[in-house]
């Protein structure tokens, strides 16, 4: 077994990534001083969690991505994958093992959409059967169909699609650890949101580890398990789940960046499980709901509904709560207050 073997080579289930105090510094040309891109970032990334870089245009995120699969190399600190320092292992077949989805995608112009998925697989040496059957399961996995894609050429298919192909590229070898950089930046809101859909989707279902691009603070919200508001010249202000960053921002510029309506946010991230609810009384009233649905979209179903109450049901339809817009607004208060 080889070095990069013995670090990714489980088939499924996600990474743990670690950055231990890692810098990178670039010589500036103009006077010679070097500047910080990344300052001294630790953090740490558990199997299956989608870890979120967020900040304004410069603040080293991509940077950070980079560093992970050595496409550029730390100053100083250490980035260890499931325990090993990737310094330590050979940076091609490092890159061949993590997936990487990047704004623009990337895919070869003048091959097909089968060929250019296979690219890593025929890298490693598949046999040709295994190849066909797993390109043609990655174009379904993201969303389209095989038949009428596979022999297309990338400048044959939208943008959405295309990025759809970057993420199934990525994905060929069931890599253990995602590296995407704004993958979803390129494309109009409502592509975008569908992708996101679906990327969450399937990353719970596979339970890879991801670290993730964006200047988008709802993105980092949505899509986070954690999230790392980075400030200009490459430092953390936060490094909190979602839920925790629109509660509890730990500065003002953390505040200032997830915005004044953070408490509606905050909302799409509850589920109606996360509230107290009322007892139920006789039979059920309102809308139902799941208790897994998001207290914003319950929110909204409830401006609309004639008592303004609704009754939650667990997995089985057993009612085991009402929902009332006290029962949200006493949710969302303790955020109003720390707002003044
Ligand atoms: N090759 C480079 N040489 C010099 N400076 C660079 C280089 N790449 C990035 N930088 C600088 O490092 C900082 C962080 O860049 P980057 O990681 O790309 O930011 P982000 O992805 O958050 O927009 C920026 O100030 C950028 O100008
Ligand atoms: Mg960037």
């Amino acid at each position: 077994m080889t070095r990069s073997d013995e670090l990714l080579g489980r088939a499924k289930g996600g990474a743990t990534v670690e950055f231990r105090q890692v810098s990178k510094h670039y010589a500036r040309s103009a006077n010679g001083q070097p500047i910080a891109a990344v300052r001294d970032l630790s953090l740490v990334v558990q199997p299956g969690e989608i870890c979120v870089l967020v900040g304004p245009s410069g603040c080293g995120k991509t940077t950070s991505l980079k560093m992970v699969n050595r496409l550029i190399e730390p100053t100083s600190g250490q980035i260890l994958i499931d325990g090993v320092d990737v310094m330590t292992v050979d940076p091609v077949a490092l890159r061949r093992r993590i997936g990487y989805v990047i704004q623009q995608v990337g895919l070869f112009p003048h091959r097909t959409i089968a060929e250019n998925i296979a690219t890593v697989p025929e890298l490693v040496g598949w046999p040709k059967a295994k190849i066909r059957a797993r390109v043609d399961e990655l174009i379904a996995l993201v969303g389209l169909d095989p038949a009428s894609y596979r022999d297309r050429y990338p400048s044959q298919l939208s943008g959405g699609e295309r990025q759809r192909i970057g993420v199934a590229r990525a994905m060929a070898i069931e890599p253990p650890l995602m590296l995407m950089d704004e993958p979803f930046g390129a494309v109009d809101p409502i592509v975008r949101e569908r992708l996101q859909n679906e990327f969450l989707d399937l990353q719970r279902r596979l339970g890879l580890t991801v670290l993730f691009v964006t200047h988008d603070i709802d993105e980092a919200i949505k899509l986070g398990t954690r999230v790392a508001v980075f400030e200009q010249g490459g430092t953390i202000a936060q490094y909190s789940p979602p839920a925790e960053l629109l509660m509890r921002p730990a500065t003002d510029y953390v505040a200032r960046f997830v915005g004044s309506d953070r408490a509606l946010k905050r909302l799409a991230v509850m589920r109606l499980a996360d509230l107290r609810l009322s007892p139920v009384s006789s039979a059920g009233e309102g809308p139902v709901f799941s208790a897994e649905t998001n207290v914003r979209d319950a929110l909204a179903a409830l401006l609309l509904a004639p008592r303004a109450a609704g009754t939650v049901v667990d997995s089985s339809g057993v009612p085991i709560g009402v929902v009332t817009m006290e029962t949200i607004a006493s949710a969302v208060q303790p955020v109003a207050a720390s707002l003044e």
